[in-house]
């Protein structure tokens, strides 16, 4: 199989390639349970963490990872940085290149600014979360997350609860799941849903106006995270309203008397989209998705690097 040097979505990207990415992260959490969770995969590769915005889990599961498989990593934040004084986005990535380096992980609250960095550089671009556009090995680690907890993708239901205009977890995971046959809805309020939803999705996409009918419906729920910081006014008369109405909440887990999965990307405004006690109960897989995060990294960035599946499977592990 060829596969491109950069991942900067989901959409588009072949069922193939989103199963060889999955099941070669699966064997790299093999490796990560070692006395020495450490393989010399991509020695001698640097890889350079352009963090724009704020991140914790990201930013650290990819500097894991990049150690784990025997990279050389560096680190960029915009304070600190020639950012502050005013220094283009593009003459910074050319400035780094320049230093020799093979690949790129950038975080930056602009749409579209990872496909920006592959029209500016020749090394591999992986997209780490580009403004509302796509977060890809965020919803490469839930789907992860999913098979190890139903032991497939294919006919599960997962509805994606909340901010969804306005989230990039939701559009990798719609496109992700989709193609690999998962069954997919939405549910939010009217203003933080996409308008033209067929145009953006496809028509199976469904819609569920009611977070209690979303919950009798799914296998798996995966609660978002209100995005205020990029919200315009008005859209909320209050998050005690979306609590109310959109929460997720153990009572409406019993309600629906079926077992469902509970899972969020992080960070959780706790007590908002999600109840506290749930975010920690046996519902909820937040912190496997967290684990899964460094091995769908470690994968992404071996495959990307010109990693072949025979060594995944053979010697090379
Ligand atoms: N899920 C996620 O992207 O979290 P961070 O913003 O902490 O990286």
């Amino acid at each position: 199989m060829i596969i491109s040097k950069h991942l900067l979505g989901l959409e588009g990207v072949q069922r193939e390639e989103i199963s060889l990415i999955l099941k070669t992260a699966h064997s790299f959490k093999e490796v990560l349970t070692r006395p020495i969770p450490k393989v010399p995969t991509l020695r001698g590769k640097t890889i350079v963490n352009l963090f724009f915005e704020a991140s914790t889990r990201t930013r650290i599961s990819f500097e894991l990872a990049e150690k784990r498989l025997s990279a050389d990593s560096i680190n960029f934040t915009t304070s600190g940085s020639s950012v502050a004084k005013g220094e283009t986005l593009k003459d910074t990535v050319r400035n780094i290149e320049a230093m020799k380096i093979d690949m790129v992980v950038i975080r930056h609250q602009a749409s579209g600014a990872a496909h920006f960095l592959t029209q500016c550089l020749d090394a591999g671009v992986i997209n780490a979360g580009d403004g509302q556009h796509e977060h890809p090995t965020q919803g490469l680690l839930d789907m992860m997350t999913l098979q190890e907890k139903f032991g497939r993708l294919h006919g599960l239901k997962v509805a994606i609860v909340g901010d969804i205009t306005h989230s990039r977890v939701a559009r990798s995971n719609i496109h992700g799941l989709m193609t690999m046959g998962a069954a997919v809805a939405i549910c939010g309020p009217a203003t933080l849903l996409p308008r033209d939803i067929p145009a953006a999705f496809g028509k199976d996409l469904l819609v569920f106006k009611k977070v209690d009918e979303a919950i009798q419906w799914a296998d798996a729920v995966n609660v978002l995270r209100l995005q205020l910081e990029r919200q315009k006014h008005g859209l909320l008369p209050s998050l005690r309203e979306y609590a109310m109405h959109f929460g997720i909440t153990r009572r409406r887990l019993e309600a629906a008397k079926k077992d469902v999965v509970i899972m969020h990307p992080g960070p959780i405004n706790r007590g908002v989209e999600l109840e506290s006690d749930l975010a920690d109960s046996e519902f909820s897989v937040i912190l496997n998705q967290v684990t899964n995060g460094v091995a769908v990294r470690m994968a992404v960035l071996y495959l990307k690097s010109g990693g072949e599946q025979e060594v995944v499977n053979g010697n090379g592990l």
